[in-house]
């Protein structure tokens, strides 16, 4: 009996030695024979991938700074280096401009009384991180109190008054900033934007103009000449990729020269989208070229849509991207080849986290960095173009 048991036990182990054999077997057989890691194509893909993933961004400065300085428009609030937004700023940019806070009704809302904490902070901040500042804006229709424009009884002021006031708040302001703001938007979105038959030159709905007639773009640049000489002098506008706003805009600054008004540059917003035609950019930067005057983009953004009825999205989508990245490619290696005329490349933004163009509903995704901050794939194809 004692001698059957062991039989049996010793049946038993073997049994169960070969099982085991069997079961280990077969899992090698089928991790060796799987066919994804044996395809070549696939492992070329995933090299790729590596590659692509293992790809350092320099930081946008460093990457144009033999060309020119690259810009973002910003709050207060971003002008801290202790913030991601303050981090970003001194990792990536150049050059900041106030995106809204050294407007004509952010500095002096009541007559005679300024208010400067905003401006003050994005230029210490500027100061302090060796970034420049451009300006923006002296004289706008736009987000200017109506003290500058009508008088108690809602009529329009007089030209002496009017002239006067201007002359104060350009000297006022630039003198502030004397020294710390190189460039200024001395005068912006002067021209009428939508006249396909070019029969409107100017924007005559500015009070501005109601006043004045054109002769008060002449006398903002001599306001900001006198009040700081060594400050650069830019008309800023929007649309001016377009036929019927380029010869305007031309025009105009031709005048300007021609009349000796000490203008030093023209400020191509550069409000585009993933659609913009290269062929519009370059045909305006060739007319401009002409003109001998520094040229700076000066509100770069480039949402993700391709026309107002594509239905808005909060997620920004591989169809998104692929546009973003043929889109900011071309953008950028047309700035690279007029780099001999455009002085400043600055962004309407920091990074995807915001932007004016945003609406409930439907993100704009404008910019080379993320919502977190972080470079998205258009950034490194744009890399690309200065390997
Ligand atoms: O200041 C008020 C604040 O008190 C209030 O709580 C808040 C509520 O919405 O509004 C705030 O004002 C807004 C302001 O931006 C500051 O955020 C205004 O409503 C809003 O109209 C204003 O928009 C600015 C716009 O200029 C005004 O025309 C955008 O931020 C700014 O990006 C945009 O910038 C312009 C350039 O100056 C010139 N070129 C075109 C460009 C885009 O429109």
């Amino acid at each position: 009996m004692e001698r059957l048991k062991i039989l049996y036990n010793r049946i038993l182990v073997r049994f169960c030695i070969i099982a085991l054999s069997i079961i280990t077997f077969s899992c090698d057989s089928i991790e060796e024979v799987d066919p994804v890691v044996n395809d070549p194509k696939d492992q070329d893909d995933d090299k790729d991938e590596e590659k692509d993933e293992e790809i350092v961004a320099i930081p946008l400065k460093e990457l144009f700074k033999d060309y020119f300085p690259i810009g973002a428009a910003i709050t207060p609030h971003h002008a801290d280096a202790n913030t991601d937004h303050g981090q970003a700023l001194i990792k990536h940019f150049s050059s900041v401009t106030a995106e809204n806070v050294m407007k004509p009704d952010a500095l002096q809302r009541n007559k005679g009384v300024y208010t400067w904490d905003g401006a003050d902070k994005i230029v210490q901040f500027a100061k302090t991180n060796n970034i420049q500042v451009r300006g923006h804006v002296l004289t706008w229709h736009s987000q200017t109190p109506n003290w500058m424009f009508y008088d108690q009884d809602g009529v329009l002021l007089s030209k002496e008054v009017a002239l006067d006031q201007l002359e104060d708040h350009i000297t006022a302001v630039m003198s502030r900033y004397k020294g710390d703001v190189y460039a200024w938007d001395v005068v912006n979105e002067a021209l009428f934007d939508w006249d396909p038959n070019g029969e409107i030159i100017y924007r005559e709905d500015s009070p501005w103009y109601k006043m004045f007639g054109e002769s008060y773009i002449d006398s903002a640049f001599v306001f900001a000449h006198r009040a700081d000489p060594n400050a650069k002098l830019f008309y800023n506008d929007y649309n001016s990729i377009f036929s019927w706003k380029r010869y305007k805009i031309y025009n105009l600054v031709k005048r300007l020269k021609d009349n000796n008004i000490p203008i030093d540059g023209l400020g191509i917003q550069g409000h585009w989208f993933v659609g913009t035609s290269e062929e519009n950019i370059r045909t305006s930067l060739d007319l401009f070229r002409g003109l001998g005057v520094e040229i700076q983009i000066t509100e770069l953004d480039l949402p993700v849509y391709l026309s107002n009825e594509e239905p808005g999205s909060t997620v920004y989508t591989e169809t998104f991207s692929a546009r973003q990245k043929e889109a900011y490619k071309m953008i950028f290696q047309i700035f690279l080849d007029y780099s001999d005329i455009i002085t400043n490349v600055t962004f309407w933004g920091i990074g995807d986290d915001a932007s004016w163009l945003d609406k409930p509903g439907r993100k704009a995704f404008p910019f080379l960095l993320d919502e977190e901050l972080q470079p998205k794939p258009a950034y490194f194809e744009v890399q690309k173009l200065l390997d």
